[in-house]
């Protein structure tokens, strides 16, 4: 049996992880801002939710003085790839110095493994390169990605001192249930809500920008097979390997919703790099995990799901 400590649990990943490492037997423990822990886990007898914000010391040693972990699994961040300056430097606790914290923590604790949430999509930047691999140059334009950056660097240093190790993952555009339809990242659920409140989808730039889009299901799928194999001091992106621009996901969503609200394209985004694919033979090859959510009926699932909670809402 797995004892996992996951920061940031009650979120898109987190939650969606969680469910994933629950069934498959692992303890968890979540620790997250109060009042956030998702309600369907309360009475999971292996599941159990500790309040507290990362930036607070006495709550980061709470949670690590109450049993002992065998991996912690590190998903929280304030930023997203649209922050700015500001929120980069008035969120450097929770981004930055925490981790310094968790590792400190983890020394105490005697818990020897972290997996760390860095972003394939922001990570390689303006390296050059359309389809990246783990080993390319990591030129990230933002300050989320300089993060993620950051992040690594200080695990990898951590794991050369300490005795712990590192995982980092690298996941490319994770879409599904859980996501905010409402908020300022993934696509193709924003764009399903705008249709669900018969709204326009929003579009940055001509919408010829390519990405790399996952179903939840399959990361939560790729971080169990990681975990279950013990890799250690890795570096893995997980993503579908395939890319498709902005217009042909917005053709797909009107095709699966059977309706069309419209597009309002708006001024390109200097961050916004042209392609960026992630290559997953890494992973592919390391635990024989592959995608398996194909993108339509992924897209058909998600909406399926709105809706039906909509009807419920209502
Ligand atoms: N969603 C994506 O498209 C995507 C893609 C690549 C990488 N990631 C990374 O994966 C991780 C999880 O992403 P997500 O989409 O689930 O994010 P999310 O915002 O849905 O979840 C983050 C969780 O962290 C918690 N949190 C934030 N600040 C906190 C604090 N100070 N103290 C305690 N908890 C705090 C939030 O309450 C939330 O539950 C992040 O590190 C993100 O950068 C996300």
């Amino acid at each position: 049996m797995i004892r996992l400590l996951i920061l940031g649990g009650s979120g898109f990943i987190g939650s969606n992880l969680i469910e994933t490492l629950l069934h498959a037997g692992y303890t968890i423990t979540n620790f997250d801002r109060p009042g956030t822990s998702p309600a369907h886990f309360s009475s999971h007898p292996a599941y159990r939710f500790v309040p507290g914000y990362l930036s607070d010391n006495s709550h980061l040693r709470n949670v690590f003085n109450q049993e002992p972990y065998d991996c912690v699994v590190h998903l929280v961040s304030s930023l997203i790839p649209s922050s700015g300056y500001d929120e980069f430097f008035n969120d450097r606790e929770v981004n930055l110095t925490a981790g310094y914290e968790i590792v400190k923590n983890m020394m105490s604790n005697g818990c020897q493994r972290i997996v760390y949430f860095s972003s394939g999509g922001t990570i390689y930047g303006k390296n050059g390169k359309e389809v990246n691999s783990e080993n390319d140059q990591l030129c990230p334009l933002t300050y989320y990605g300089y993060s993620k950056l950051a992040m690594e660097e200080f695990l990898k240093f951590s794991s050369r001192i300490h005795p712990i190790s590192h995982l980092i993952v690298r996941p490319s555009n994770p879409y599904g249930s859980g996501q905010n339809l409402f908020g300022k990242q993934g696509l193709i659920t924003v764009a399903l809500g705008k249709i669900l409140q018969n709204q326009p989808i929003e579009i940055w730039g001509d919408g010829q920008v390519v990405r790399d889009y996952l179903h939840i299901r399959d990361l939560s799928n790729a971080i169990h097979a990681l975990v279950e194999k013990g890799i250690d001091n890795e570096v893995y992106n997980i993503g579908s390997g395939q890319g498709h621009s902005v217009n042909e996901i917005v053709t797909i969503i009107h095709k699966v919703a059977g309706c069309n609200t419209g597009v309002e394209y708006k001024p390109a985004r200097p961050v916004d790099i042209p392609v960026n694919i992630l290559s997953i033979d890494k992973i592919t090859n390391h635990t024989g995990w592959k995608p398996e959510v194909n993108l339509e009926e992924g897209i058909a699932m998600l909406w399926k799901a709105m809706q039906l909670n909509e009807k419920r809402i209502k």
